[in-house]
């Protein structure tokens, strides 16, 4: 999948612009403030309704303006094309349409056009918060299968329900039989998820591997998955899963009704990144968990192609900071030819393999 072209308006600092990139490699470069990030942010909308900075729609309208507009036109490897539009205006809900068709939810869109980001945002997947690299693993399944996404929409309806029992005062027996049923619910969808994360995880582990060599890295680079919900592993049956879950659920019982919250279950599970076997997030330098990083947006690009078919468009915030020639090389020869990739940086870079294109010309 690569995008053709995007129209901005009223997005961001961007008045009215039209970005054109080419199909491979694309450098976007222009000074500090000049709107590059903005850009990619747009791009960003078109595929998963939302800014990469979890940013409200109210924040990317630009200042003064009633409504911004972006539309953007895709094509995919058979050749078809794709239009997205994403229209906000001040107080209104967005709205997003596909091919002329307004889609009624904005999840709709996940999956549709598939996108991978690397940006300083990014870096707490790696060394951020647990639900930072939850949100990462959702996120990325969700974009490779649409039945994921339903689950784990799913879940989150039935985790509300349930902590919402849990929190009443008034527990009388109609509630304890309530509360039997959504955690049924909970446990089903949650092993599902669960099952889901760890084959993923397995899967994206073998293709990063080879691509810390690629880097030219000789650390060996992996996952452990984290889990709430008991002894739990990678060749256990959904039934053997959703057993442990609801056998976890009778241990914290009285721990759930004191805190009013489902204490277990993919919602609160984290994943360990580990280098040489060593957890990233307490140990790695920054360097370390920037190459770890985009190790990990190559491997996540590779599989999504593998499993749907497209390659996702790569969008790259900065680069090239903190990173030293031999790596930026060897990154960029890895995303020739693989896949759209737009670059942005602040200074003017030549590679015979990127498409360069200074900002300046195009606002
Ligand atoms: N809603 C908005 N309306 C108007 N301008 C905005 C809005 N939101 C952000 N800006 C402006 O956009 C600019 C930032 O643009 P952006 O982050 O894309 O720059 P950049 O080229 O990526 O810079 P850097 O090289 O520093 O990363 C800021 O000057 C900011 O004031
Ligand atoms: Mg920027």
């Amino acid at each position: 999948m690569y995008l053709e072209e995007i129209h901005i308006v009223n997005f961001r600092k961007h008045r009215d612009l039209t970005y054109v990139p080419s199909k491979g490699v694309n450098l976007l470069y222009g000074p500090n403030g000049s709107g590059k990030t903005n850009i990619l942010e747009a791009i960003h909308y078109c595929s998963l309704a939302k800014g990469m900075n979890r940013s409200l729609d109210r924040e990317c309208l630009r200042f003064d303006a009633d409504y911004f507009l972006l539309r953007s036109r895709y094509i995919d490897a058979t050749g078809r094309e794709t239009e997205v539009k994403v229209s906000y205006e001040k107080s209104r809900e967005k709205k997003i349409v596909v091919n002329n068709e307004e889609l009624k939810k904005f999840s709709g869109i996940i999956g549709k056009i598939p996108c991978v980001t690397f940006t300083p945002y990014d870096l707490g997947v790696v060394n951020g918060a647990p639900q930072e690299r939850r949100r990462f693993i959702d996120t990325a399944l969700s974009q490779s299968y649409r039945t994921y996404l339903d689950t784990i929409l799913q879940y989150r309806r039935v985790l509300q329900q349930r902590n919402a029992l849990l929190a009443r005062h008034d527990h009388d027996r109609q509630i304890a039989t309530d509360l039997e049923i959504w955690t049924e619910k909970l446990a089903s969808y949650g092993a599902s998820i669960i099952q889901e994360r760890l084959s993923f995880l397995d899967r994206l582990e073998k293709v990063i591997k080879p691509l810390y060599q690629e880097l030219g890295l000789e650390e060996i680079p992996g996952f452990r998955y984290h889990h709430t919900s008991g002894r739990i592993s990678g060749e256990m049956n959904k039934k053997d899963i959703e057993a442990c879950i609801l056998e976890r659920f009778e241990a914290v019982a009285a721990q759930e009704f004191m805190r009013q919250q489902t204490m277990i279950g993919p919602h609160r599970d984290d994943m360990v990144f580990t280098i040489n076997g060593i957890d990233a997030r307490k140990y790695a330098s920054q360097g370390q968990t920037r190459t770890f990083l985009i190790a990990l947006k190559l491997a996540l690009q590779r599989m999504i192609r593998d499993i749907i078919g497209e390659s996702p468009v790569f969008l790259l915030d900065d680069l090239f900071s903190e990173l030293d020639e031999y790596r930026v090389d060897r990154i960029l020869s890895i995303l020739e030819g693989s896949a759209q990739a737009i670059i942005t940086t602040t200074e003017k870079r030549s590679f015979s393999t990127a498409e360069c294109m200074n900002i300046e010309e195009i606002v």
